[in-house]
């Protein structure tokens, strides 16, 4: 393959259906929303702006870990690199590991988001004109297949950050890296992106911010529903919570009715009581070690890991036993 081209592999995944899980989640007791949804084209762009409030540490801190740290963590990859990032989205942080690699073989950007990742891996392909990019667009939480990548020779090495992995069940965690593990083959390695436990006043700020950024993300669910499944639901009659959950260790979101009130969603009807809630989100917090107990479940031993001096934050590189 030549230097700087692009390819594009489109594995056709099947998306899960927004309206089915609307439907279920809503009749179970107690109610939920699976939290993936948050992603529309608006909730994108709401999360843009979570990564920009103050008390919203957790982008700006991994980032300047991965500047701080970019020659250890390209000297534990070493030369020739196949870098697979999973959720690529923007595949904005992977450009300072690019950047700080040695003569990497291949990026391998996979993401479900099937036009976004066009762009984005064009645009990358563009900037890195030496790099072969080869954007796959698959459901990266299921087991999948990658095409022949070039650059025999070097390790696969997984790229998961922004700590999504936190929102994950902790079982989930551990399939997640199995079929990771599987993915990358024998010598593979992955760098993750995990949130660390510290003050909860901190964790509670961060998914509270004053400007409101994280209670238009959460109540958006609640719009898209009206947006996509003709529902009418009165979003002002909803509020936003997120409360740190001490004994499991995680942050939980809910939207919170303020009033007894119903609504209709794709035909059906919905009745919610005052003060009942809907969980939206779960997003779990380790320490190091617990991290690595995960991990360690999953066949990956800890290598090297990296924090800020706030400790509030970890980027952990792990090996394929
Ligand atoms: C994407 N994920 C890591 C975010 C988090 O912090 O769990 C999603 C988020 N939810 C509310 N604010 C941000």
């Amino acid at each position: 393959m030549d230097g700087g081209s692009f390819v594009f592999h489109d594995l056709a995944p099947g998306e899960e259906s927004f309206r089915d899980a609307v439907l279920a989640g809503l009749s179970g007791d107690p109610k939920a929303l699976p939290c993936k949804f948050f992603y529309d084209a608006r909730g994108s762009a709401l999360f843009e702006e979570i990564c920009r409030v103050p008390e919203y540490y957790l982008t700006r801190t991994e980032i300047a870990i991965l500047e701080a740290h970019a020659g250890d963590i390209a000297a534990h990859i070493g030369p020739h690199a196949r870098v697979i990032e999973l959720g690529s989205g923007a595949s904005r942080k992977v450009r300072i590991l690019l950047g700080a690699l040695d003569a990497p073989a291949a990026y391998v950007p996979v993401d479900i988001s099937r036009e976004h990742l066009r762009g984005a891996a064009a645009q990358l392909a563009e900037d890195f004109p030496d790099l072969p990019v080869i954007a796959v667009c698959a459901d990266y939480t299921k087991p999948f297949v990658l095409p022949q990548l070039p650059g025999r020779a070097g390790k696969r090495v997984g790229f998961f950050p922004g700590s999504t992995i936190g929102n994950f069940e902790p079982e989930g965690v551990v399939s997640f890296l199995s079929h990771c593990a599987a993915l990358l083959g024998r010598g593979g390695e992955i760098l993750i992106g995990a949130d660390l436990k510290k003050d909860p006043a901190v964790l509670t700020a961060a998914y509270n911010d004053r400007a409101g950024a994280n209670a238009a993300f959460n109540l958006n669910l609640l719009e898209r529903i009206n947006r996509e499944l003709d529902g009418d639901l009165d979003v002002a009659q909803f509020r936003h919570v997120a409360i740190y959950n001490e004994a499991k260790g995680r942050m939980e979101l809910y939207v919170e009715s303020l009033t007894e009130q119903s609504a209709r969603i794709a035909g059906a009807r919905f009745h919610f009581a005052r003060d009942e809630l809907i969980h939206t989100e779960n997003s779990y917090k380790y320490a190091i070690p617990e991290f690595r107990a995960l991990a360690a479940r999953a066949g990956f031993r800890a290598v090297d890991a990296w924090t800020d001096r706030g400790e509030l934050f970890s980027v952990q590189y792990f090996r394929r036993e």
